[in-house]
């Protein structure tokens, strides 16, 4: 398979890695993980959680390099091209378009998130936390939101910087920034656990985190474990697959694979560790909702030593954690732009920025002025936020797997892995053709029976 991509190729299966881990681990791991796990009940939820990102995610993850890999183009086109080269119907390239939807809607509320996180770098480094409440420090966060214009602003700002970096392209910047800022968010996170440990309730944090109580378990709590599973690895909309499109053609995909897939999982599961601890040791609830972090741990940071130092580089490292996440949301666009419109860089994802910033403005003035507006008791914000990450990449999920387990050849696919025809192929082959779509479909149907 000798195609190309014309927007270039990563410098090693390293940086592949990196970028992946990077685009992987974000906002979703350190404020979602843990705020769904809160509002699920814990234990039974993380056990979901788990099972989704072995049995569902990894082997999607899998597919979704693979199939990016022999395309070599945006996810429209390498839909369209592989679905041609295998002799079935051209309407594959759809999935490409979804994700696109999918890609562009997730930006809009990553933005704005990003933006509370960039806010707080400033909260923290002014040490207003110091020694505060956990009344005070909520009352923090509560005026952020209730403030459109500050938000505005830094959501402007965020998304300058995500399209910035994608109009420079993939390997400048992006592959370098990734090889230090990871290591040292991982880190931090070590620290943070650290002082839950000593300072928390850990044990409490522990068994909330690892004891399942089924008893907590609802349907929506299975659907949003599956949907933090795709929406934590990257999945189900092309940025995975844009970047296994720069992939060199000897690296192994089950290897690097699993490896970004186990540093996601150990990202989310530190977080936990270093929130629910301290959420119990304030006899706070674990249901804060999506502003659960930014309410938990500047409490700490205005306790430990060195809190502010420790405060400011957390967020700041997070910052960037983010942004290597909202770059791999923006590169499947911008690829397919320069692709099909002829257009530089420079100016898809200028276009692309601007899409993602005015859908950003509807989530941020859900979070005041629009409050009162929901729809099946959502915000705005809450139901984009449920409709990608818990249907739209589910369902885009089910569709990789089943065009790379039933559509492709065998062989095309034995090709890609690199894995003979042994058992690990046909794990892998029987994982995305049966357990992928029937689970994600008993999945989605038995919420929707929860709907009626
Ligand atoms: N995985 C990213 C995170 O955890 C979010 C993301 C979702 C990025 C989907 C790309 C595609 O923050």
């Amino acid at each position: 398979m000798a195609r190309k991509s014309i927007h270039g190729q990563w410098s090693s299966r390293w940086a592949f890695v990196l970028a992946a881990t990077g685009s992987a681990v974000g906002l979703g791991n350190i404020w979602r993980f843990p705020y769904v796990t809160g509002e699920n009940g814990g234990g039974a939820f993380v056990l979901v959680y788990l099972l989704c990102v072995a049995l569902i995610g990894l082997p999607v993850m899998m597919a979704e390099v693979l199939i990016g890999r022999r395309g070599r183009q945006s996810p429209m086109n390498t839909m369209r091209t592989l679905a041609e080269e295998e002799g079935k119907s051209l309407h594959w390239r759809f999935l490409g378009w979804m994700g696109v939807l999918a890609g562009f809607a997730i930006l809009s509320f990553y933005s704005v998130v990003a933006g509370w996180t960039l806010a707080y770098v400033f909260r923290l480094g002014a040490g207003i936390f110091e020694s505060a409440s956990a009344v005070s420090v909520a009352i923090v966060f509560d005026q952020l939101v209730a403030d459109p214009e500050r938000l505005l602003a830094w959501h402007t700002v965020f998304l300058v910087m995500s399209t910035v970096v994608v109009s420079r392209g993939v390997k400048s910047g992006l592959e370098k920034a990734v090889r230090i800022l990871m290591p040292a968010l991982f880190l931090l996170l070590v620290v943070m656990v650290g002082y839950a440990m000593g300072q928390g309730m850990f044990t409490e944090g522990l068994k909330y985190l690892f004891e399942p109580d089924f008893s907590e378990l609802t349907a929506s709590g299975v659907l949003e474990a599956m949907g933090q599973a795709f929406f934590s690895l990257s999945l189900g909309m092309g940025a995975i697959m844009i970047y296994g499109s720069y992939l060199s053609s000897h690296a192994s995909i089950v290897h690097t694979s699993v490896t970004i897939g186990v540093m996601d999982t150990l990202v989310a599961i530190l977080a936990g560790l270093a929130i629910f601890p301290i959420v119990f040791a304030f006899g706070l609830e674990p249901q804060g909702g999506p502003g659960l972090i930014f309410k938990i741990l500047p409490i700490a940071f205005g306790r430990m030593p060195g809190g502010e130092f420790f405060g400011v580089l957390f967020f700041v490292l997070l910052v960037f954690a983010a942004w290597t996440s909202a770059i791999s949301l923006l590169e499947p666009i911008v690829a397919w732009m320069v692709e099909n419109h002829g257009l530089n860089r420079v100016k898809a994802s200028a276009y692309a920025g601007m899409v993602a910033w005015l859908l950003g403005i509807g989530s941020l003035l859900s979070l005041n002025a629009w409050s009162d507006y929901t729809v099946f008791g959502r915000t705005f914000f809450g139901l984009v936020e449920f409709l990608t990450a818990d249907i739209m990449l589910p369902l885009g999920g089910v569709l990789i797997g089943v065009f790379a387990g039933w559509q492709m050849s065998r062989q095309s696919t034995m090709d890609e892995l690199g894995l003979g025809d042994g058992f690990l192929y046909n794990a892998w082959r029987f994982l995305v053709r049966y357990v992928t779509p029937v689970g994600i479909t008993l999945v989605l149907l038995n919420k929707m029976s929860d709907l009626f």
